[in-house]
């Protein structure tokens, strides 16, 4: 990896943030490493615990979209990653104005300071979502963007605005654009950590639509892996997929994770769909891997080592899912109505 002196890592007490910042510290003893997050439901200071006590980290609490937290984080990083957004789909769906102010918005500001202090990088994680859909074949870095939720269109903003600062500035930005990512410490909103929580439970796993949805999934590290990568190899004005190549239907992977759990598939229920669900996506990876990248974990492994994550730390997941007021409100809001009219698989 390119001598990184300072990195800032925004969105670093999240699930991919937090892993990269992790993976960094690893491969790069030496580097300093700077996070700032809003701390939003999202953000959890126990994914950082491994930085307690070191001198080469700093956390700074505040908002991406906050120019004065912005230019004081920022201050002597030469590398920045900007992985601080609001991520969930269907939060987007019930309201999508935070999506705005952070996942546009704060990419803006970012952007802004980045090009007043000189960085050697300024990575904006974006998403395969800013495609939209596709139902066969799969998208390359060249196709026109569709986002048809307003997650994947706030996103499709910073992606955007991110290539016109390089366009633009010179700001010399990379776009990276992932596939669904899995793994220890994804907060259990999601549909994987929630099912492998809910099954654990003995609670039901509520389905979307016919289940038939299809995602390419994408093992935690392998993303932090491939973004280290990308500080060395990828070019300025770029943009890389990130996929994992393992496209699986959501039926599929209930399966597979009551299988693992060795639960009854009676807990499976299918609910009414999300509006405007996307119905697959797929992402062509052929330039980052022409570049030396590839995945180290196939998706049977890496559910198998999330699953008994998800088993052996429970101290991580119960307090959000039993103790956290914010998860029982959206937990209601989003599934009440929906499993009282659901109906079992099959
Ligand atoms: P996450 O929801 O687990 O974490 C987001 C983090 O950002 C949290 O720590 C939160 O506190 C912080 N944050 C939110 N708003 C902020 C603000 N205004 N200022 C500072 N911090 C703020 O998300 P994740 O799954 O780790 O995703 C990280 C990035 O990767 C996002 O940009 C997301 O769009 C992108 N991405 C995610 C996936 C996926 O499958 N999870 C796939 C492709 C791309
Ligand atoms: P999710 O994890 O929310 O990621 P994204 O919407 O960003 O792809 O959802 C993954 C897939 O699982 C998607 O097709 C929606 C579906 N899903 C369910 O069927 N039930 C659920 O409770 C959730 C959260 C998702």
């Amino acid at each position: 990896m390119k001598d990184v002196k300072r990195v800032l890592v925004t969105g670093g007490a999240g699930f991919i943030g937090s892993c990269f910042a992790r993976t960094l510290r690893r491969v790069r003893p030496e580097a300093e490493i700077v996070v700032l997050d809003k701390l939003t439901y999202a953000g959890n200071l126990q994914n950082l615990k491994v930085f307690e006590g070191d001198p080469r980290y700093r956390f700074v609490h505040g908002d991406i979209a906050d120019p004065a937290a912005v230019a004081d984080a920022m201050e002597g990083c030469d590398v920045v990653l900007n992985f601080a957004a609001e991520t969930h789909v269907d939060r987007s769906l019930h309201s999508a104005s935070e999506f705005l102010d952070t996942d546009v918005k704060g990419v803006f500001v970012l952007l802004e300071e980045a090009r007043r202090v000189g960085l050697t990088r300024f990575v904006q994680i974006s998403t395969d979502e800013v495609y939209g859909q596709i139902l066969e074949g799969s998208f390359r870095e060249t196709d026109p963007l569709s986002p048809r939720n307003p997650y994947s269109a706030a996103k499709c903003g910073g992606d955007r605005l991110a290539y016109s600062f390089f366009a633009s500035y010179g700001v010399p930005v990379i776009v990276t654009r992932a596939s669904n990512n899995y793994g220890p410490y994804h907060y259990p909103e999601k549909l994987i950590p929630l099912f492998v929580t809910n099954a654990i439970d003995g609670l039901p796993l509520p389905l979307y639509g016919d289940g038939r949805n299809v995602r390419d999934w994408l093992y935690v590290e392998d993303h932090a892996r491939a973004l280290l990568f990308l500080l060395e190899r990828g070019e300025p004005g770029e943009v890389y997929n990130v996929g994992g190549g393992n496209e699986i239907e959501n039926v599929e992977i209930t399966r597979r994770i009551l299988k693992l759990l060795g639960r009854d598939e009676a807990l499976v229920r299918m609910v009414s769909d999300r509006p405007g669900h996307d119905r697959r996506y797929a992402l062509s990876t052929g330039k980052l891997r022409a570049l030396g990248w590839s995945p180290a974990f196939d998706f049977e492994t890496g559910l198998a080592a999330t699953v008994r994550w998800y088993v052996e730390n429970e101290w991580w997941w119960r307090p959000i899912k039993e103790r956290d007021p914010s998860f029982k409100a959206w937990y209601e809001k989003n599934y009440g109505e929906r499993l009282k009219t659901s109906a079992p698989v099959g």
